[in-house]
């Protein structure tokens, strides 16, 4: 990529991997063939490396809130109690999907910006028996990220004082390959991810998996579900093949992406991300800017706009004069913050150019910066080097 082209710095989708561009334009081929029968038997089995899960991974031809709604209604059934964290417009949208499906949905309303309290998170859960608990892990209208191993902590505790050990729910769309989210280890009952975020691929594939206890509830699940019946994904993946016809061109790219992950590691990858969440810390706080989620995830930064600054101004001339995409907020945190994903290809130069913007558009909309903006991208080309 040469210096001024065009970047998609939002929190999803992102840029794409060059090799994924290549792999997509290459010519279709039908998916009920043995070339692609391999491809979907190592796509299916390196895919766990990300869940770290024994259990198998299911792709689905969906975006990411296909998948959300497969994991309702593949283990739940209407009138069901079920508590569901809303930290921001994400969560809003799977109480809402709940509810739509009958459940019985307790909203938990956390503050946006604010991560889950763990103790108030234990006293409601300990008031009555919630068949399901649903959160996101990142949370993407604020940048928050949840601390999903503290929760399923709370869960285990429950089960240790012989209550009913809701079944725990993760959105980790803007989480999953980012960050880790190991779902045996932590105990997680149901995961899913989407392509067009860590996985560095166009939007159009959801990916998920449940847990031994959620599988055990597919038959006795009473929600209506056709397309999103796990069941016959199920059966159909055991078979070598996809229920529905396969996404052929995603799941390729999927692959490849998958052998990238597995050969530089997916804690580099992390750290990767890591690396572009401490690179927009550094920048913030050369230019006396705040981060508007109090607990930042590595995907994504919500940089707080200074009074006066509207955050919709800055996105569209970032985007206008520089040719870089970041999103906006949305809701409440319209025009209060900006966006900025670190997921995806994103190479150092971008960062720099990014900073670059940032400063202009800034400059251009009154606010005063506390630095010129050559020694700022000299301290920040110093940071980048010095953080390899
Ligand atoms: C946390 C989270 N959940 C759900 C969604 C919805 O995903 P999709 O638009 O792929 O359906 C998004 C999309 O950005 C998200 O960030």
């Amino acid at each position: 990529m040469k210096k001024y082209d065009y970047s998609l710095m939002a929190p999803g989708p992102v840029n794409l991997h060059p090799e994924v561009r290549r792999l997509l334009s290459e010519p279709m081929i039908h998916h009920r063939t043995p070339e692609f029968d391999k491809i979907l038997a190592e796509t299916l089995n390196k895919i766990k490396l990300v869940f770290k899960t024994q259990e198998p991974v299911y792709l689905l031809t969906s975006t990411g809130s296909g998948g959300m709604e497969a994991l309702l209604v593949n283990t739940l059934s209407p009138g069901e109690n079920v508590l569901c964290l809303v930290s921001g417009k994400f969560g809003e949208r799977w109480a809402q999907m709940a509810k739509t499906f009958g459940l019985n949905v307790e909203e938990m309303i956390i503050p946006w910006g604010e991560v889950v309290d763990l103790d108030i998170l234990e006293k409601k859960l300990s008031e009555k028996n919630y068949t399901a608990l649903l959160t996101q892990a990142c949370e993407t209208s604020t940048g928050v990220l949840h601390p999903i191993e503290g929760i399923s902590k709370v869960l285990s505790r429950l089960e240790v004082k012989n209550q009913y050990r809701p079944l725990l729910m993760i959105d980790g769309i803007t989480a999953l390959g980012a960050l880790p989210l190991p779902m045996d280890a932590w105990q997680i009952d149901g995961l899913v991810g989407g392509s067009q975020k860590a996985f560095m691929l166009p939007t159009g594939m959801s990916l998920l998996s449940f847990s031994k206890r959620a599988q055990e509830r597919f038959e006795t699940a009473r929600i209506p579900r056709f397309y999103f019946d796990i069941r016959k994904e199920q059966k159909a993946n055991a078979a070598g093949e996809t229920y529905f016809s396969s996404n052929v061109a995603l799941i390729k790219a999927l692959n490849f992406v998958l052998s990238e992950m597995a050969t530089k590691g997916i804690e580099v990858l992390f750290n990767e991300n890591q690396r572009r969440a401490d690179f927009t810390s550094e920048l913030m706080s050369l230019l006396g800017l705040k981060s508007f989620a109090k607990i930042r995830s590595p995907s994504l930064t919500a940089i707080q706009m200074p009074e006066g600054i509207d955050g919709q101004k800055v996105r569209a001339d970032l985007e206008k004069k520089f040719n870089i995409t970041v999103m906006g907020g949305q809701d409440q945190a319209k025009g209060k913050i900006i966006r900025v994903g670190h997921m995806g290809y994103i190479q150092d130069h971008e960062l720099l150019h990014f900073s670059e913007a940032l400063y202009e558009v800034l400059q251009t909309h009154g606010m005063k910066l506390p630095l010129e903006k050559k020694e700022l991208l000299g301290k920040l080309s110093h940071w980048l080097k010095n953080s390899l």
